[in-house]
């Protein structure tokens, strides 16, 4: 017998959906992990509290206009203030998502283009992003290195967290070692995941079974992450001043891949102010009601997996409720610290 290509997807899913389903009655399978640190980039307090003072010092940028926190705003989920940013040129295409949890993703920006966090800086040579891109912070490397080695507190503190002076790839190590600190271990449903049946509200403990069961939300949240660290179309509008975002095609050139985006992990996307590539929905609810009509109708090749789910109003808010409970309110307090 041959079934229908969506009757196949759809048998594949309730198969593997019953699975994760099982399996979620195990909490266990949601503990976060401790973040995966570099053989090459060992984490130290020198090297963190130097990396930290980095990402929040607006001389690595051209005119000493922004900082990295600049536009990874801690009291906002650690994601950009405006729908799309702002670097030096204007309005960019894409919405600053979150840096907490960064430290999980196995490539960096909506579309994957970078593999480590210190890829993701711009700091080491070969490799774009904020620090060397013309359209943010807008600086040569060697010209913050410089700038940083003629500055005497960074000199001593490059010399204690790397025994030499800056260089671009210690500069790169010392801000990707800040990141990695930034996990939600202590968000309300890790604590209940450890146990501490009284950490989740009874709405929460309702909307969790939403998001493994009727909302199919673990099909690409998948635990223990939240994210498969994989890319999806899930139709989300294109607003902002790009007409057209190919995402992960960009990166890879398949046909298959255009619109995709990375999966994020969903940790204190309670305190985000605008979600998606495009920052196109800025509240949960919105984006709960996005995943309830099944997506977008009118969007070219989303995935097969999205499907209207007919949610009723109290389980919609259930399931806000249960992504709220993914902040840690640690990483949305995280302020500036002195500057050398
Ligand atoms: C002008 C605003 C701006 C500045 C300054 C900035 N970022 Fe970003 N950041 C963004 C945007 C926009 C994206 C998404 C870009 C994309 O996907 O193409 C992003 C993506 C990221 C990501 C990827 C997160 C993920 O889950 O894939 C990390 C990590 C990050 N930035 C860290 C930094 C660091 C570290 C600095 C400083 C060296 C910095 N950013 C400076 C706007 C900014
Ligand atoms: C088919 C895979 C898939 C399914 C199923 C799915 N998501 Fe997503 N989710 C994604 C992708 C991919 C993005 C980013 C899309 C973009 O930016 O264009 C995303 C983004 C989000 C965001 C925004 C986070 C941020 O940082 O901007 C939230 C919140 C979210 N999903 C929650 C859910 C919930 C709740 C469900 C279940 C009702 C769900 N997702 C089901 C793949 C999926």
């Amino acid at each position: 017998m041959k079934l229908p290509y969506h009757h196949l997807v759809l048998l594949a899913m309730t198969m593997s959906f019953a699975t994760q389903a099982a399996r979620a009655d195990d909490l266990s399978i949601w503990k976060l992990p401790e973040a995966p640190i570099p053989a090459n980039n060992p984490q130290s307090q020198a090297k963190i509290a130097l990396g930290k003072q980095l990402a929040f010092d607006t001389r690595l940028s051209k005119n000493d206009a922004l900082s990295c926190a600049s536009c990874h705003v801690s009291s906002t989920g650690g994601g950009g203030l405006t729908p799309r940013a702002f670097g030096q040129v204007g309005e960019l295409g894409r919405w600053a998502p979150t840096w907490d949890n960064s430290a999980y993703s196995t490539s960096l920006f909506w579309d994957g283009r970078a593999a480590s966090l210190e890829q993701q800086t711009g700091a080491l040579p070969g490799h774009m992003g904020p620090i060397s891109s013309p359209a943010e912070m807008a600086v040569h490397v060697q010209e913050v290195v410089n700038r940083l080695n003629a500055i005497p507190g960074y000199r001593k503190e490059f010399q204690e967290a790397f025994g030499s002076p800056a260089t671009p790839e210690n500069l790169a190590q010392a801000i990707a070692a800040f990141e990695r600190t930034l996990v939600a271990t202590e968000s309300p449903f890790q604590k209940y995941v450890r146990g501490d049946v009284q950490a989740l509200s009874p709405a929460a403990k309702r909307g969790f079974a939403i998001f493994t069961g009727k909302g199919l939300c673990t099909i690409c949240h998948t635990a223990p992450l939240m994210t498969d660290n994989q890319f999806h179309n899930i139709g989300v509008p294109q607003v902002g001043p790009l007409h057209e975002d190919l995402g992960r095609y960009e990166v890879t050139h398949k046909d298959d891949d255009k619109g995709k985006f990375k999966t994020p992990t969903l940790y204190n996307s309670g305190a985000l102010v605008f979600y998606m590539h495009d920052g196109a929905f800025s509240t949960l609810r919105q984006v709960v009601d996005h995943y309830n009509a099944g997506g977008n109708s009118k969007a070219p090749n989303q995935d097969r997996l999205l499907m209207p789910l007919h949610l009723t109003e109290d389980e919609k808010s259930d399931l806000v409720a249960f992504l709220q409970s993914l902040t840690d309110e640690r990483l949305n307090q995280v302020s500036r610290p002195e500057l050398p």
